[in-house]
């Protein structure tokens, strides 16, 4: 049996002639950006926000431009680590909150297991948000070596609170410990910090590093100062008209310098040449106040957390000297369930993910990405959400919207369009930034021409106006909205009403997809959780035995008797 699979497998290359030449294992830096939206960085056309250190990447690798995430933190980050919907794991309705008894189901086996037993040492560096009531939920207990970062949804930059439901409490680790002392320390600082030092002390002869950065940055904090940036990183901004928008802009303009000083490392470390360098935003942008924050998704519609393209079509590349066809854009299909098989096949070949898909949904879509190949996934599931009566689905270019969040209130286009004019983009700042510098010495960085060439690509406009089609007007359960997405990338014309037979075809295959759906985990916010007895810091509470007594007892120190 053995055998007979390995002749399979090693056939087609056989055939075609090629080679299959495995080199060392690839370091595999994954940058997650938080709530960043689709127009707030420069290689998609946007020249507000001055992000060279991305746009080098961007313009020397993979522009992943129809590129889906699921629309909010807490299912974006189980599909990435599971390689599985959230509807497959219970993780579809909104976030985790930090005094949920719950977390990613532990029966998952994750992104840095996976690796780990092809030989990898996995770090993380920032945002966990899959679950921390129990230790065994939180990143030490599932793979990772080390993690300094935090285990919730969102933190003050500063001093690393997070409000949540009225209760106040710190959340910041460094392994499983309270950082106390990293106090005042600027999360976007200590994020980098730590993925500088995990580079600079990694023993290649130990075998590759999977290093998974999760930024907080651009996530609004806490609501009595949502966008905490230093001065002067926002007087650096101050050609952006609208004050809460320029703070925005200085907290994306950190987090490009931060992928600056990680790239930088690599290249000190000589492990830049044989990495896949990976940034994604984890969902679409929350833009004009949505969670007191600023981003923009233009020219798309909606925002974070609903099922529009603004939601779920996000900013992301690939850059690796692996990839033979780079320096493209690409608008291969690819979800962020993807990531997870895709990364296995690039670090141990077709046998690391020849079972893979009876277990997983994700597709690897590693050697369409190397060899600009057709992409293997045909359809994308955005969500099936029943407590808010929305669901959207993509079959190629069709795409059905079925009901709405928010009561359609975030059903708009939302600026701001940021100056789309090329001419404004400085592609001075591309050349002279970190990782520009890096590139260029690795003869990867393009010309000027190709660069404006590239960025020209991965502009997105949305046609003034159709013969066909109306405006969709959403509620939660309502009739569905059919989209063709390559025509219609900005989601104006509904053509419902001219396709029908397209729209129960993709009915049929939303159906399909729900027959197979677990009910969410969502649960109601455990008492025990209430920083207020733990010293102001948000904990793993579940791994405690307390009495009813403690919690009726809202001050003082409490004793608290370990759970078997
Ligand atoms: C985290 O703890 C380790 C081990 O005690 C220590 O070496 C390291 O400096 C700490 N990191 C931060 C960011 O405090
Ligand atoms: C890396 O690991 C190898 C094998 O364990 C060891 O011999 C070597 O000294 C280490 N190098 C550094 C710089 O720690
Ligand atoms: C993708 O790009 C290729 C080459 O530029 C083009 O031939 C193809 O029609 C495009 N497909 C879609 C779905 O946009
Ligand atoms: C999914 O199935 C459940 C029950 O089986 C049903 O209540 C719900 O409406 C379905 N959702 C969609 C989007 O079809
Ligand atoms: C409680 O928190 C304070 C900071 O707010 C810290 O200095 C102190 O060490 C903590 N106490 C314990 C027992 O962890």
């Amino acid at each position: 049996m053995w055998f007979l699979w390995l002749i399979c497998l090693l056939l087609p290359t056989l055939i075609s002639g090629e080679e299959e030449i495995r080199p060392a294992q690839p370091n595999i830096i994954f940058i997650l950006a938080d709530d960043l939206g689709f127009n707030d960085v420069g290689f998609h056309g946007s020249a507000e926000i001055p992000t060279p250190n991305i746009d080098a990447l961007a313009y020397s690798g993979i522009i992943l431009n129809r590129y889906y995430v699921a629309p909010i933190c807490t299912p974006s980050r189980s599909a990435l680590m599971t390689g599985k919907y959230p509807i497959h794991t219970g993780m579809q309705h909104t976030v985790l909150y930090a005094a949920e008894p719950r977390g990613l189901p532990l029966e998952e086996k994750i992104l840095p297991q996976y690796l780990n037993e092809l030989g990898y040492t996995s770090h993380i560096a920032g945002k966990w948000h899959l679950g921390h009531w129990k230790l065994k939920y939180t990143p030490l207990h599932r793979g990772f070596s080390s993690h300094v970062g935090f285990w919730s949804g969102h933190q003050d930059y500063n001093d690393h609170t997070a409000v949540e439901n009225n209760q106040w409490g710190l959340d910041m680790r460094n392994g499983t410990q309270v950082a106390y002392d990293l106090h005042g320390h600027y999360t976007t600082d200590v994020i980098t910090d730590h993925s500088v030092k995990v580079i600079a002390s990694h023993n290649a002869t130990k075998g590759p590093l999977f290093l998974y950065v999760a930024h907080a940055a651009c996530h609004s904090s806490n609501p009595y100062n949502p966008l905490p940036v230093p001065d002067n990183d926002v007087l650096k901004m101050s050609h952006i008209p609208h004050y809460k928008r320029r703070k925005f802009a200085a907290m994306v303009s950190k987090m490009d310098d931060s992928v600056g000083q990680i790239v930088d490392q690599l290249r000190k470390s000589n492990m830049l040449e044989n990495s896949i360098i990976i940034f994604s935003s984890d969902n679409g942008g929350p833009a004009q106040g949505f969670n007191l924050n600023f981003a923009s998704n233009y020219p798309l519609k909606g925002v974070k957390n609903t099922l529009w393209e603004g939601g779920v079509r996000a900013a992301g590349l690939m850059w690796s000297p692996l990839l033979k066809k780079s320096q493209r854009v690409s608008n291969q299909t690819m979800h962020i369930i993807d990531w997870l098989p895709t990364l296995l096949e690039a670090a141990g070949g077709p046998p690391a993910v020849a079972n893979l898909n009876q277990q997983i949904d994700g597709q690897s879509i590693w050697r369409a990405l190397v060899q600009d190949k057709a992409s293997p996934r045909l359809n994308v599931l955005h969500n099936i959400d029943d407590i808010w009566g929305s669901a959207a689905l993509s079959v190629g270019d069709w795409k059905l919207v079925k009901g709405t969040n928010y009561r359609g209130s975030w059903d708009g286009w939302y600026g701001p369009a940021g100056e789309r004019d090329p001419r404004q983009y400085d592609w001075q700042l591309v050349a002279k930034s970190r990782v520009g510098k890096a590139l260029d010495a690795l003869k990867m960085l393009p010309s000027r021409a190709d660069q404006q060439r590239i960025r020209a690509a991965a502009t997105v406009t949305c046609p003034a106006q159709s013969s066909q089609g109306t405006s969709c007007l959403a509620t939660a359960f309502s009739a569905p909205c059919l989209f063709h997405i390559r025509d219609d990338p900005c989601e104006q014309y509904n053509l419902a009403k001219q396709y029908p037979e397209v729209v129960n075809a993709l009915m049929t295959e939303l159906e399909r997809f729900n027959a197979t759906a677990v009910p969410p985990s969502n649960k109601p916010a455990d008492p025990r959780a209430d920083p207020r007895f733990w010293n102001y810091t948000w904990t793993n509470f579940g791994d405690y035995q307390n009495t009813r007594n403690d919690l009726d007892t809202l001050s003082g120190d409490i004793t608290l008797a370990k759970t078997v």
